[in-house]
């Protein structure tokens, strides 16, 4: 049973991947305790196990459990506020000896038709105008393919999955198209160009472990997705034509530089030109609406969230609509 049918369900009994596990510990001597909780997922949804204490038998058979394994878990659900929870009975290793193993299914996923979003993007970079600009896009894009389908946008924030990168993209293309006549004193080409490459360095960023849990790289450590992304635009720049770079690389260059908006989110400049005020503005709505869409499934119709939300701008959220909205 997939996750997302276990939790209308009631009950858990299926395989799944181990996203990760928590240790927590409190205190020390006979008063002390210590606990696991494990995040299961596939390519259907998510769910967080209720905490397991050191003195259940459980406990030990959790502990052993790699992250990124992938394990058997039977158990039924429990509500924790309004979150739902597996509260485990039986946890083991699983493997091709059970009838209901099938890795292709446990890893999370985009829903959306990978070969589909990435063709829309090629479409979409085949429109601009021809010359140096629309030369880097389309040159990267084909250079890259295969990473541009699979990478993760994030490692929890937002699109946190196989071809959660190509997704962002492809939703922030699709905006631009719907309001792209409103605004024609920006440049088109560099908008577009901006929105395919301005989260290109996540390729090198994030990395998938096994069982699908995004992970921050040594280069995403180190250096950061917007580094990245500008260094090698400025690299297949140059390869075009040496020399200064035209206004519109130099547009483009910025987009990356800038995407975050603010400083104190990572960005070195705020953006400084209309293109790049766009594309930032773009990828604050779909990056923001992304986020309260996965929230928003989790809280019941009339209630809030348990948790404040950082990146929505540290609040809780509430549901509003009614039940058969
Ligand atoms: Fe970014
Ligand atoms: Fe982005």
């Amino acid at each position: 049973m997939d996750i997302e049918s276990a939790k209308k369900a009631g009950k858990v009994e299926g395989v799944y991947a181990v996203l990760k596990k928590l240790k927590f510990r409190q205190g020390e001597g006979q008063n002390s305790w210590k606990s696991l909780q494990a995040f299961f997922s596939d390519a259907t949804d998510d769910i967080n196990s209720s905490p397991v204490y050191g003195n259940d038998p459980m406990f030990d058979v959790l502990h052993k459990i790699p992250e990124g394994s992938h394990v058997k878990v039977h158990g039924i659900i429990n509500e924790y506020g309004d979150e739902k929870q597996v509260r485990i009975s039986s946890i083991r290793q699983a493997g091709p000896s059970d009838e209901d193993y099938d890795p292709s299914k446990l890893m999370r996923k985009t829903p959306n038709d990978i070969e589909e979003m990435f063709l829309y993007l090629e479409e979409r970079a085949g429109s601009m105008s021809e010359g140096e600009l629309r030369d880097i896009t389309i040159g990267l894009v084909s250079q890259y393919a295969e990473e541009l389908k699979k990478s993760p946008a994030s490692v929890e924030i937002h699109h946190a999955y196989y071809g959660g990168l190509l997704e962002h993209v492809w939703r922030m293309l699709k905006i631009h198209e719907g309001i792209e006549s409103l605004y024609p004193f920006s440049d088109r080409d560099v908008v577009i160009s901006g929105i395919i490459l301005h989260d290109l360095g996540k390729i090198f960023e994030y990395s998938l472990k096994k069982g699908g849990a995004p992970a921050l790289t040594d280069s995403g450590e180190l250096f950061g997705h917007i580094y990245i992304g500008a260094s090698i635009i400025q690299n297949e720049a140059t390869g075009i034509k040496a020399g200064e770079l035209s206004p519109q690389v130099k547009n483009l260059l910025h987009i990356v530089l800038s995407h975050h908006g603010k400083r104190e989110y990572g960005s070195p400049q705020p953006p400084k030109t209309a293109e790049a005020w766009l594309v930032h503005l773009i990828d604050y709505l779909e990056s923001r609406m992304q986020i309260a869409g996965e929230e928003i499934k989790k809280i019941k119709p009339g209630k809030w969230s348990q948790q404040k939300i950082w990146p929505l701008e540290n609040a809780r959220l509430v549901n509003l609509r009614k039940k058969d909205e």
